[in-house]
């Protein structure tokens, strides 16, 4: 086992303050684990993760589960309001210093904006970590890190490649902490498919023009899929759409086509942070591209890493 290093950080909440050694470590230690996931089946013997989900979530906080368990610590949690006392209206920050008390970290999920560093404020307190599993449209860090870590993995580097994102390029989390995982590791040209209406944030978009990264506003997918290394595809989330008429409005508009495969690269990889709707038909599950559900398991070696850095001593 290599040497466990402490991060510089004692919470995960969002890629864009993380620095690139933390992230680099993190996937260094995934991939160990990945390779030997047995030998780490003590570190967190005793341990107790608390799970706090306000949201919908089937990989985030299942993976976390089974990261924890791997790791022989044990968890605890809710993952809906029926049954806890939210349904009473108890406040985000009532519920995390009760999870500080029962536990030895907290993964969060939480609908709003700034609910992840508003929880890391109220832990520090207690010297509890709290890791972000998504704060609203904002970020969903630990995605980020299992999504860079799938990509490394297939290309050996983190630089120098084509990444066409498509989809729900506005209210996806996940589109967010990817591009500033992304901006840390030299020069990628980014292309953007999506409806003028889904189009990135514009403070993120600003951001990123601050960054090694070159963003092109791409067209046509079907023009520009030869020149990828990577297609990354969201769901539309429709539960953030502000308007339901805009929904309707551009619903299935990014369906990929099986045909469309035919003129890309063959170590072209297509990720998607799944769930799907209908953004990926099932029989291009079986490409040789479509890598989304070795992405999900992923997960669990990025989360085992995180845990042990940030619960294990
Ligand atoms: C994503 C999320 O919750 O942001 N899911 C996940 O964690 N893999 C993506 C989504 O819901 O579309």
């Amino acid at each position: 086992m290599v040497s466990h290093r402490k991060l510089s950080t004692s919470h995960i909440i969002g890629i864009r303050e993380m620095s690139e050694e933390d992230i680099q470590k993190i996937l260094d230690y995934a991939k160990e684990m990945k390779n030997n996931p047995f030998e780490y089946s003590e570190r967190l013997n005793g341990k107790i993760l608390a799970l706090a989900f306000w949201e919908p979530s089937t990989r985030t906080r299942l993976s976390f589960e089974s990261a924890m368990l791997r790791l022989g610590g044990r968890t605890i949690g809710f993952s809906s309001q029926a049954g806890t006392s939210l349904e009473k209206g108890e406040s985000l920050t009532d519920t995390i210093i009760m999870l500080a008390g029962y536990s030895d970290g907290i993964v969060i999920r939480h609908p709003l904006r700034g609910s992840a560093k508003l929880a890391a404020n109220v832990a520090e307190r207690y010297g509890i970590p709290i890791i972000s599993g998504g704060s609203g449209s904002q970020e969903h860090p630990t995605q980020a890190l299992l999504d860079i870590f799938t990509i490394n993995e297939r290309f050996n580097r983190l630089s120098g490649l084509n990444i066409g994102l498509i989809g729900d390029l506005r209210y996806s989390r996940t589109i967010s902490s990817l591009l500033f995982a992304l901006s840390k590791f030299g020069r990628n040209r980014i292309s953007l498919f999506s409806h003028p209406s889904l189009g990135l944030q514009e403070e993120l978009h600003y951001y990123l023009t601050n960054t090694n990264l070159e963003l092109i506003q791409a067209k046509n997918l079907a023009e520009s899929i030869s020149e990828l290394d990577v297609l990354y595809v969201t769901r539309l989330q429709k539960e953030r759409f502000p308007d339901p008429m805009l929904y309707n409005e551009v619903k299935g508009i990014y369906q990929l086509r099986t045909a469309l495969l035919n003129s890309a690269k063959p170590e072209l990889i297509i990720l998607h942070p799944l769930p799907r709707v209908d953004e990926i038909p099932y029989e291009i599950d079986k490409s040789n591209h479509a890598l989304y559900f070795e992405q999900a398991k992923n997960g669990v070696y990025v989360r085992m890493s995180i845990l042990d850095f940030l619960i294990g001593s």
